[in-house]
């Protein structure tokens, strides 16, 4: 359960009820919440996050050690789980203080092995739009592929497309490095 990007430590573990006033600070602004959670309404709070664990499935949060000390610094789910079929990674948010660090690509790593090894589904997907650039960098990064795209409008009333990503358990272990 555990990586280390940099000098520093990172690991995994459930989201406790106690990190989740943490991970509503993880969007710093109305857009990035919109692109990590459509559905809440800006400033994320607890009760928002706590409204959607019956339906989600294996909320995740990545941790940072230093000097003994744990931090939450990642969080991310299944927002959609279907057994033996397929899920949809949801909620992708790292700490705004602590981002291109490679925290994403530990919990989208961590995510994806689970989905492949655990839960040993043959696929995964993950909804994300079409201005989110650095999401999607970081799906590319990881093997994703475009295989949809839909029109969404935002909250503000701007129309915006949705990109729809895949990826399948054989490519993955094919094609992807190892997590550091
Ligand atoms: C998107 C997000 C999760 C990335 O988190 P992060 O920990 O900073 O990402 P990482 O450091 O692991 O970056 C991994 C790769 O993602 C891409 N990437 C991440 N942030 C980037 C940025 N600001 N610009 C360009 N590429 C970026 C790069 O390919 C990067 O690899 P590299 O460092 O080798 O270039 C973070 O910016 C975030 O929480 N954004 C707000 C919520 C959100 O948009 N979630 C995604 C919903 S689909």
């Amino acid at each position: 359960m555990s990586g280390s990007p940099s000098h520093t430590v990172l690991s995994y573990r459930p989201l406790a009820d106690a990190d989740i006033a943490t991970i509503c600070g993880f969007a710093r602004n109305a857009e990035e919440l919109y692109f990590l959670f459509p559905r809440a309404v800006w400033p994320l709070t607890p009760d928002q996050v706590r409204a959607t664990l019956s339906i989600r499935r294996d909320p995740t949060v990545v941790t940072l050690t230093e000097e003994g000390r744990e931090r939450v610094v990642g969080y991310a789910n299944y927002a959609t789980f279907e057994e033996e079929r397929t899920a949809s990674i949801g909620n992708v948010s790292v700490d705004p203080a602590l981002r291109r660090r490679g925290i994403a690509d530990y919990l989208v790593r961590t995510m994806i092995d689970r989905a492949f090894d655990h839960h040993r589904l043959p696929e995964l997907t993950l909804y994300c739009f079409s201005t989110n650039t650095p999401a999607l960098l970081l799906y590319a990064k990881l093997g994703m592929v475009p295989i949809a795209l839909e029109t969404r409008v935002t909250p503000w009333g701007d129309p915006i497309a949705l990109f729809k990503l895949r990826m399948d358990r054989v490519g993955w272990r094919s094609a992807a490095p190892v997590a550091a």
